[in-house]
């Protein structure tokens, strides 16, 4: 059947300004590390990507490694963009990321510009697109000079191939460095995107106020710390949950579903009750109540998620002694 998006789909959305750039982004976009390779379901994917255009996400997440098998995210995404996207290509950010092992050999990993250039090229052939709007560095690479790294990122900006240049996953003083390196070289970084849910926060430890004071987005990545900040595993480990997959690739595993993270978990989904919110919804409204975050990345296995993950928009405010008891609880 063919796709013709929502009317209604700009007016339950809230759009932020990132950093101090000229673009919006959604307060939530949707993220395809998993759920979205040849192992899985392409009308799934197909069905929760429409869902989520339809509901104002205008902002899709994807890197060269993504699936699995590594790249098969980007080719599915590339089948579903051509048959149903396509003509919304000015109303959508596509991002995609190298930095992670994507080929054999030593020009298939980390932070050279061989191996950006190359992996940019690969992953538009794969989406089926001529550019894509942020491309990132996936992860720092200590043995590459990151004037190389970032060099390769200006590059593929002033060739079209992208619009903006972002990395992930950087410490406050590399991020530094490489801010000031992308400036100096005439292409300002847009964005950064750290790990950062109720379970891991360190980039309130510096990286937050670096982002604010030099006026550059943040998109927070596994905010639901992969489905652990839902109800989904207070009565054990669902047979259709990331914990029981085995997809490997970095994908939560049944050993990190401890006693001692549900134990909290419960106190937790207690809290997001009595604020009237699904424990996945307190859990992203609780990161979105910053406003230095552009946008919440959230990754969803069903569409129903995204409908209910989206409710978090409807409150994101929390009281001192809301946040002194999720304080006592995380401690
Ligand atoms: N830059 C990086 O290094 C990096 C690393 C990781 C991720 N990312 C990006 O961040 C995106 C999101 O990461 P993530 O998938 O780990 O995010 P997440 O939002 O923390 O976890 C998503 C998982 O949580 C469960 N879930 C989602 N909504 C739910 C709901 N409303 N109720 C109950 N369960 C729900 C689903 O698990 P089930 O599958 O069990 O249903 C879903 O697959 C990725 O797709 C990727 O774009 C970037």
């Amino acid at each position: 059947m063919s796709y013709t998006a929502s009317a209604g789909r700009y007016q339950g959305m809230e759009y932020r300004r990132c950093g101090k750039s000229g673009l919006k982004l959604p307060a939530v976009s949707l993220g395809l590390w998993h759920n979205f390779g040849h192992i899985d379901n392409l009308e799934n994917a197909r069905n929760i990507l429409r869902l989520a255009f339809d509901s104002g996400i205008t902002h899709f997440d994807l890197a060269n490694n993504y699936g699995p098998p590594p790249g098969s995210a980007e080719e599915n995404f590339g089948k579903i963009f051509a048959s149903d996207f396509k003509k919304y290509r000015d109303e959508l950010i596509i991002s995609t990321k190298a930095g992670w092992a994507m080929w054999d050999g030593p020009y298939g990993d980390w932070g050279s510009k061989k191996y950006l250039v190359a992996s940019l090229d690969q992953s538009l052939k794969r989406m089926g697109l001529e550019y894509v709007d942020i491309y990132y560095h996936h992860r720092p690479d200590p043995e590459t000079p990151l004037e190389e790294t970032m060099g390769a990122l200006d590059l593929v900006v002033r060739q079209g191939k992208a619009l903006y240049a972002g990395i992930s996953s950087y410490q406050p003083r590399e991020a530094a460095r490489a801010f000031a390196i992308l400036k100096e070289l005439g292409t300002p970084c847009l964005i950064h995107q750290p790990r950062y849910s109720l379970f891991e926060r360190w980039i309130e430890n510096g990286l937050l106020d670096l982002l604010g004071d030099e006026g550059i987005g943040c998109i927070p990545f596994s905010p639901l710390a992969q489905g652990l900040l839902t109800d989904k595993y207070l009565q054990g480990i669902p047979k259709d949950s990331r914990a029981a997959s085995g997809r490997g690739n970095g994908a939560l595993e049944g050993v990190a579903v401890t006693q001692a993270k549900l134990e909290k978990v419960k106190k937790l989904n207690e809290l997001a009750q009595n604020r009237g919110q699904s424990l996945a919804q307190m859990s992203l409204a609780w990161v979105l109540k910053d406003p230095r975050i552009s946008s919440v990345l959230i990754g969803a296995s069903k569409p129903e998620q995204v409908t209910d993950s989206l409710q978090c928009l409807k409150n994101y405010r929390f009281s001192e002694q809301e946040l002194k008891k999720i304080g006592e609880i995380l401690q």
